[in-house]
């Protein structure tokens, strides 16, 4: 099967009630415990890749991996831009294969945010690409670019109607509470989501696509591991997994996990290496890490996401 865009996934999961797991990917260890994952529990995906990984990695590099990983899986997978930020970056990315992407232009005025994506959205549509958009800003840490709790605002209702209409998007990534990286919330402070924003904000657009960025859970016993094995991370409280899986229920067709795989792979490295620490073979070290994140996506597309089953 070759790449698919968004188009057919994202109905089929806002009519079944469920969401499509959207997992960050830097190397080839990443991408073969996720779509490992996926291929177990027959679900659908969308792997999706940052300036960040592109730079990493090379934008070619990470084509031929997925398409890899698609000839053995044989599984519905998207390949998405994770919050481009130029039409530059997102036409480079439709002209080099992908077949989705996101023009973040959450940064910009709102005109400049609706000509942004508009010019992304013609681009894209004459060449079978589906586009993202964002409106509202997240806090926390993107690309190294960090956005303060201050400067974070949530999505107004008000505008949804008009900014699809106009730009003509795909599906919208809104700000309800969930925020980037692996400190969300403070301990000891209890985690909220603005759940009458995105009911409202359903209300507005039926049938319309919703994206939540900034979903990892932050699962404690990951950071203890980390910690454990001679790391020293500060334990953060991430989005519980029972409002996550609520969101996907809804509108919300779209879960952006990419901390919680960092996490998990982490941590299986410096336990291997704790454990073993006259190893110096990277296929023994990453062997495990390519297991931690089969086994975290397994959790995510099980617990929170609810596609099993309905690739
Ligand atoms: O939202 C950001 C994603 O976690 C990607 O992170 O820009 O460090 O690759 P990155
Ligand atoms: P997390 O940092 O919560 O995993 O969010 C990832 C994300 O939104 C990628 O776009
Ligand atoms: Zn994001």
């Amino acid at each position: 099967m070759p790449l698919v865009n968004t188009t057919e996934m994202f109905k089929k999961a806002y009519e079944g009630g469920y969401a499509i797991g959207a997992f960050n990917v830097n190397n080839m260890e990443i991408i073969q415990g996720i779509t490992e994952a996926a291929k177990s529990l027959n679900a659908p995906l969308i792997l999706q890749v940052s300036a960040g990984a592109r730079k990493y990695a090379n934008h070619t590099y990470l084509v031929k991996l997925v398409e890899a990983a698609l000839a053995v899986t044989d599984l519905p997978i998207a390949l998405h831009l994770d919050h481009g930020d130029t039409f530059e970056l997102c036409k480079d990315c439709i002209d080099g294969g992908f077949t989705s992407v996101m023009i973040d232009g959450s940064h910009h005025s709102y005109e400049g945010n609706v000509e942004l994506t508009k010019k992304v959205v013609e681009y894209a549509h004459a060449r079978g690409v589906t586009v993202e958009a964002e409106l509202g800003r997240l806090a926390g840490i993107e690309d190294d670019v960090s956005v303060s709790a201050e400067d974070a605002s949530y999505t107004n209702p008000d505008q949804v109607v008009d900014f699809v209409t106009r730009t003509g998007c795909d599906s919208l990534a809104i700000a309800i509470g969930t925020s980037h990286g692996a400190f969300k919330f403070k301990p000891g402070t209890k985690p909220q989501l603005r759940f009458d924003i995105l009911e409202e904000i359903e209300r507005r657009l039926p049938g319309f696509p919703i994206v939540l960025h900034g979903a990892s859970s932050v699962i404690p016993e990951f950071v203890d591991d980390i910690n454990k094995f001679g790391g020293k991370m500060d334990h953060a409280i991430g989005i519980p997994e029972d409002m996550l899986r609520q969101a996907a229920r809804s509108a919300v067709c779209k879960i952006n996990i990419d901390s919680d795989l960092r996490l998990a792979m982490t941590a299986s490295i410096r336990k291997y290496f704790a454990e073993n620490p006259s190893h110096f073979d990277p296929r023994q070290y990453l062997s495990p890490a390519r297991t931690a994140i089969k086994d975290m996506v397994a959790r995510k597309i099980t617990n929170v996401l609810g596609c099993d089953g309905k690739a």
